[in-house]
């Protein structure tokens, strides 16, 4: 489901001075459906920016990143935005290791929204939200307003919500546990478990080595000077 080719990445900093900080160094991975690859290594190591050029938040500087969407190789790296905005549509879920700004909307709005962007009836999708946010014990008294005052723990587990309501062929989770108490870890464990099941890829970075050694099928060290598998 995704091959990772020799990719490298390194950030210029235009406003200190025209610094290059070389990142990623060739990094070569795949993962398959059905596997989670855990992305270990140094705070600093660069698992997160490897996350985002996975969802093509960042450009890479050389190298393949080929997801497979719709039954076709798409190069993230090459891509048009709207190619990557269908794939984000389809093929990927992502779970942030920072929270991504959310909309003035319901939480139950927010966790809906990907079932409803897909032409899925209003009463359908709010079913399946309800279930989700039920599963991940949010106090239903939450449902109906914006997440924007949320604590970081019901904030992560909304992101969670909304990203595993549909079963993506691919999933992101960067850090998906680490404002959480262990009652919905384990619930998240559940989750990617039953997703790996279903036959999803997923690439994680698991803080908790408890949750790694549960959810993870193989293991891709990072280090300052590149990756290796
Ligand atoms: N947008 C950016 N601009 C400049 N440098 C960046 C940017 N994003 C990341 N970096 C740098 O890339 C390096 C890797 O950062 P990254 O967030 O990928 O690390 P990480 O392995 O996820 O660390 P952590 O375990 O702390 O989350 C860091 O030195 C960081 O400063
Ligand atoms: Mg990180």
């Amino acid at each position: 489901m995704i091959v990772i080719d020799s990719l490298r990445k390194s950030f210029f900093l235009h406003l200190q001075g025209g610094v290059t900080l070389s990142v990623l160094k060739k990094i070569s991975l795949e993962v398959k459906a059905g596997e989670c690859l855990a992305l270990c290594g140094p705070s600093g190591s660069g698992k997160s920016t490897l996350v985002r050029l996975l969802y093509a938040n960042y450009k890479a500087r050389d190298g393949k990143i080929l997801v497979r969407h719709q039954g076709q190789w798409v190069d993230m790296v090459k891509a048009e935005l709207r190619k990557v905005l269908e794939i984000r549509k389809l093929t990927i879920g992502y779970v942030s290791q920072f929270l991504r700004v959310i909309p003035r909307i319901p939480a139950l709005d927010v966790v809906m929204e990907p079932l409803q962007r897909e032409g899925i009836a209003a009463h359908n999708a709010r079913r399946h939200a309800e279930d989700m946010l039920t599963r991940l014990n949010i106090p239903q008294r939450l449902w109906g307003i914006s997440p924007t005052t949320f604590s970081g723990g019901e904030q992560q587990r909304i992101n969670i919500a909304r990203s595993f309501i549909k079963p993506y062929p691919i999933l992101l989770l960067d850090e998906p546990t680490a404002a959480l108490d262990a009652t919905n870890r384990r619930v998240v464990v559940e989750l990617i478990q039953d997703a790996k099941e279903r036959g999803a890829a997923i690439v994680g970075v698991f803080h908790d080595e408890e949750v790694r050694d549960a959810v993870s099928t193989c293991i891709f060290e990072m280090t300052f000077d590149g990756g290796q598998a």
